[in-house]
């Protein structure tokens, strides 16, 4: 019953500033007071250090934006995330943007060949430089984990793949860009998007997702809060409208806490600059709590 929390002030993934400021606004939001009360040991192990460097535009030979930058802080994090793990506690990850999954994952999937993923998402982050429209390596790090993608960002940790297809699953879905809608169909990947979520019910969708990693050997969450609709989580810095409810959110979070398989969390892309009075904090700190227990009654 040890949590220990990394933050990870990123904001070199994308060019809109403030989302490295997440890990405060969520420590703000009450964290680990909400955590301690569901009788966790909370392990605040601070920041990473991210390089501050100049910020460039798109770097005519690889399509990449502040590709140096993004890879200094997850190979940080990487070593971090792999240490906590040793220690047999749970990591849990707040950031900063969505880039930061590299090294969360490179950290959480050492070592295990099956490591299960929900990518909980507006946005696929499917993309690789070629099929980027924007050159915003937060739009890449789930293909970057699959061993797609730059060879510096592919060798974060120092191996690659960390994850399999098969082992992952997409839910909320409604901005996919044409490669990756293709890597989609190529790779076999489960994806629910809005439509099966209307279809189905988020009910139904967290349970075909929670049978579908139950082989998996843990399961990491990747939240990332653009999956929720604007209306809820409007502090994002790549909102989509027509997404997951708070309350969808927080019974997609009960569900996992009952079925007890994840193991390592990250909540990313939280911008206090693009709030309304630290909302989108608050919603992340609401559903970390269902996602550790926390019940109605
Ligand atoms: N698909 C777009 C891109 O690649 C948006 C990605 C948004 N990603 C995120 N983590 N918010 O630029
Ligand atoms: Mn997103
Ligand atoms: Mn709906
Ligand atoms: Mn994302």
């Amino acid at each position: 019953k040890d949590i220990s929390i990394i933050g990870v002030p990123m904001d070199y993934g994308q060019t809109r500033r403030g989302v490295d400021m997440g890990p405060s606004a969520i420590r703000y939001a009450g964290m680990n007071t909400r955590l301690e009360a569901l009788g966790y040991t909370v392990h605040d192990e601070g920041d990473i250090k991210v390089e501050i460097k100049e910020r460039a535009d798109v770097d005519k030979n690889t399509n990449l934006k502040n590709l140096a930058a993004v890879a200094s802080g997850n190979e940080q994090l990487a070593a971090r995330v792999e240490e906590v793990r040793e220690q047999d506690r749970f990591p849990l990850i707040l950031g900063g943007d969505h880039s930061i999954a590299i090294g969360t994952l490179a950290g959480v999937a050492k070592g295990s060949e099956n490591l299960g993923v929900i990518w909980y998402d507006a946005h696929g982050d499917l993309n690789t430089a070629e099929t980027s429209p924007s050159g915003n390596i937060h739009g890449m790090p789930l293909a970057v984990s699959l061993g797609i993608g730059h060879p510096v960002l592919l060798n974060i940790g120092g191996y690659t793949p960390k994850i399999k297809p098969e082992n992952l699953v997409i839910i909320g879905a409604r901005s996919l860009d044409d490669g990756e809608k293709e890597l989609i169909k190529e790779k076999g990947i489960k994806v629910y998007t809005m439509h099966e979520i209307d279809r189905l019910g988020m009910t139904q969708v967290m349970k075909e997702t929670i049978d579908y990693l139950s082989g998996t050997d843990g399961v990491h969450l990747s939240l990332d809060l653009d999956g929720l609709d604007p209306d809820d989580a409007p502090g994002v810095g790549t909102p989509v409208k027509g997404g997951i409810s708070y309350r969808e959110s927080h019974l997609a979070m009960e569900m996992l806490a009952e079925a007890d398989m994840v193991t390592s969390a990250e909540f990313v892309e939280v911008n206090p600059i693009l709030d309304q009075h630290n909302k989108t904090a608050e919603v992340a700190v609401a559903l970390m709590s269902s996602l550790f227990g926390d019940k109605l009654l």
